[in-house]
């Protein structure tokens, strides 16, 4: 039912529920020399089934998110201040939208049609990015979003654009080009904020405040209770651990925080120069837990939104998908 991305890829033609046989030992040795050589995996290629079904997981999960992602800076657009920053925003907004088209475009490969995917969302069966669930209050979340979150995702979809599955790290190289650019105009959003007026100010360490036990939770739960790292790295899906990753913003993004004279809720917050890596409190995990299946802020409402837009959108797929003939509004002479 759905018209296809940007690009599109053969899918795999296993049937789905393999992933309870055994595998072929021969073909898994084989299937796990290519990726210790780095090569990459392609839809036609044999694959053992729980590989398939992770990056199912993952794309499917990722696509979600773009998805979902637009929504909470979508409802700033006729509030942007000003007409720069409102251009700026719907390019933004359109683009997260174009990543999804990609990423489902990616998961379809593996498989999986658009619509369950679709349906899994709506249902609650499929996950989301956790940061997604929150409510964009003030201009200032809009700031905060566009600098961090996507500073975050950049750090996650740069690691893994080199990982094993070809289709999802074409798609993935694509994304970050323009998150790139996304990350810039938040930067330059929140850097404005941050040099403005004291009130400008105070609303921008507000919303920081809010949103940094969010953006702690995003990179996923602590390496020690991370249920899929293991396999995923093993399989070169995840090319960095949660706790690296972490890490890694956190060495990336917090000297530019502090050097706006912005302060970061959490008084444990330091990098230990000996060890080389960032000391912070542990966020509150149950809370990511509740909010990442269904009990965040905003859940009910996002998924409502989504659910209005599947159903308005419901006659253009139809129409789409009609054969020529019978898509004439008119008669031909
Ligand atoms: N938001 C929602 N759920 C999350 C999450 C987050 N930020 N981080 C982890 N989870 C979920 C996982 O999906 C998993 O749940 P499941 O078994 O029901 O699917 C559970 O928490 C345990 O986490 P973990 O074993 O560490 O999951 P993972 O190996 O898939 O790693 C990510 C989590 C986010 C690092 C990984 O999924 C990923 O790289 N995803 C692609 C990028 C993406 O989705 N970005 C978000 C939008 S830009």
């Amino acid at each position: 039912m759905y018209g296809g991305g940007y690009i599109f890829e053969e899918p795999n033609k296993r049937p789905l529920d393999a992933d309870q046989q055994p595998e072929d030992p021969e073909k898994l040795a084989a299937f796990e020399d290519r990726i210790t050589r780095g090569e990459k995996i392609e839809p036609g290629d044999w694959m053992p089934a729980a590989y398939r079904k992770q990056l199912i997981r993952l794309i499917e999960q990722h696509a979600h998110s773009e998805i979902i992602g637009a929504l909470p800076e979508g409802t700033w657009i006729t509030r942007a201040p000003g007409f720069k920053r409102k251009l700026a925003l719907i390019a933004k907004v359109q683009d997260e939208i174009g990543h999804g088209q990609l990423l489902y475009n990616a998961a379809e490969t593996l498989g999986k049609s658009r619509e369950a995917m679709i349906n899994d969302l709506l249902s609650g069966k499929s996950k989301y990015s956790n940061v997604f669930n929150y409510p964009a209050e003030t201009w200032a979340d809009v700031a905060v979003i566009g600098f961090l979150i996507d500073a975050a995702a950049i750090v996650n979809q740069v690691a893994n654009a080199k990982g094993s599955y070809g289709p999802y790290c074409r798609a993935l190289e694509r994304i970050c080009y323009e998150e790139s650019f996304h990350l810039k105009q938040g930067h330059d959003a929140f850097i404005e904020l941050a040099i403005g007026t004291p009130a400008q100010k105070a609303m921008l360490q507000d919303a920081l405040n809010r949103w940094w036990p969010p953006i702690m939770h995003f990179f996923g739960p602590p390496d020690k209770s991370s249920s899929h790292s293991e396999q995923l790295m093993r399989w070169k899906v995840k090319m960095a651990s949660n706790d690296d990753m972490r890490n890694q913003f956190l060495e990336a993004y917090v000297p530019k925080i502090w050097e706006l004279g912005l302060t970061l809720p959490d008084p444990a917050l330091m990098k230990n120069e000996i060890t080389g890596r960032w000391e912070y409190t542990d966020p509150d995990w149950d809370e990511f837990f509740r909010v990442i299946n269904g009990e965040g802020p905003c859940n009910a409402e996002r998924l409502q939104v989504r659910k209005w837009a599947e159903e308005q959108g419901r006659w253009v797929r139809k129409a789409l998908m009609q054969p020529i003939t019978e898509k004439r509004a008119f008669p031909v002479a």
